[in-house]
């Protein structure tokens, strides 16, 4: 069965996978059970126009194998172009590419463009086909039920109709109108599994909160996709239930890859390496000395916030270390007040 960890933008960067695939392979049981990664998307015309401030969104290890690197965009040619690109710079035998097909994030749905690919589906159809046609790598979409409920049957048959040109559909639950509250509609997931290529893998998405939904949920499917839920328990993909240590563990060990990773990105963009291969080894941002570098984490206390929060849901008296945190702008004093709120808890 095919677990996945959903792409959310500014959320799954690389120590954000690194983190969830490392918890999946100490506790995941069984062997029939597949992690699979998707990077944050990336839009092919900020690709085009300036790389270096999007190629963040796309850098990978092997260790990540297998993972979706996702873009958007509504412009064919752009998007073509993008895909080809990275397929040749960035091939390592470790991803695919998947379009998103309309997703309601705040930055853009501030465009007029945010819904062109759910609403012109002959145009979507005409772009699924062109990319699978010209990748060598598999070709994935994620996609909504719809644009909203009157949309649902066309929708429909454009998916059974793209299950023909894609290795792979993901399918979150909702449509485009009822953003990321309103009812979930996995019987579509489900309805579209009978009808669409057998070839194509569906994969639906929204709303699951634990292992045990996971596979409830799962039924005809070939897997399951977990986004928001995953963020605050990274070990939603086994049944295994951490310890306070292991939490506190996992805490330190992300904000110190998250350092890590910022180091790694900050020289990248100065020797415009962007403009080569990059292919880095896991081992070599492990091995980055955060204190030789501590001038380039000046983002990482901020970053990590947001994850922090979430691995604090539901221990007791943690809103002090929140509210901490959340005025910290040092590396080192960040962790340390980690360090002293879980000495006194353990
Ligand atoms: C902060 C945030 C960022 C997101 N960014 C992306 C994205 O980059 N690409 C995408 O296809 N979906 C994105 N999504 C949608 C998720 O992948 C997922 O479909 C949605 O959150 C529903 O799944 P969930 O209920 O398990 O969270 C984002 C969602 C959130 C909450």
């Amino acid at each position: 069965m095919i677990l996945a960890l959903a792409p959310m933008d500014g959320i799954t960067d690389l120590a954000c996978r690194v983190i969830t695939k490392k918890i999946f392979e100490k506790h995941n049981k069984n062997p029939e059970n597949q992690l699979i990664l998707r990077t944050e998307f990336m839009t092919s015309d900020g690709y085009i126009a300036n790389p270096d401030k999007v190629i963040k969104h796309i850098i990978h290890t092997e260790y990540e194998n297998p993972l979706i690197l996702q873009i958007f965009w509504w412009n064919k040619k752009k998007l073509l172009k993008t895909a080809l690109d990275i397929e040749k710079k960035y091939w390592n035998k470790v991803f695919w590419i998947e379009l998103n097909m309309g997703c309601p994030a705040n930055n853009v749905m501030k465009s007029w463009w945010w819904s062109a690919l759910l609403k012109d589906k002959e145009s979507s159809l005409d772009i699924i086909k062109t990319l699978s046609e010209n990748l060598k790598l598999p070709f994935s979409i994620k996609s909504r039920t719809g644009l909203n409920e009157e949309d649902k049957k066309a929708q429909m048959n454009f998916l059974i109709e793209a299950s023909n040109f894609c290795h792979m559909i993901t399918i979150h639950a909702r449509t485009l109108k009822e953003l990321y509250s309103g009812n979930w509609d996995r019987d579509f997931i489900y309805e579209l599994k009978k009808g669409a290529n057998k070839n194509c893998k569906i994969i639906g998405n929204g709303g699951i909160n634990s292992f045990e939904e996971i596979k409830s949920k799962t039924k005809n499917l070939d897997g399951i996709m977990v986004g928001q839920s995953a963020i605050w328990n990274p070990r939603i993909f086994t049944w295994y239930s951490p310890s306070l240590q292991e939490k506190f563990e996992t805490i330190l060990e992300h904000i110190s890859l998250l350092a890590k990773f910022e180091i790694f990105i900050s020289d990248l963009n100065s020797q415009n390496l962007w403009k080569n291969k990059i292919k880095p080894k896991l081992k070599e941002i492990e091995s980055i000395d955060i204190q030789k570098n501590y001038k380039k984490v000046y983002y990482t206390p901020l970053l990590f916030r947001k994850y922090l929060h979430q691995y604090l849901k539901n221990i007791p008296n943690s809103k002090e270390l929140k509210e901490l945190c959340n005025k910290t702008k040092d590396f080192n004093q960040s962790v340390k007040n980690i360090q002293d709120f879980f000495s006194k808890i353990i």
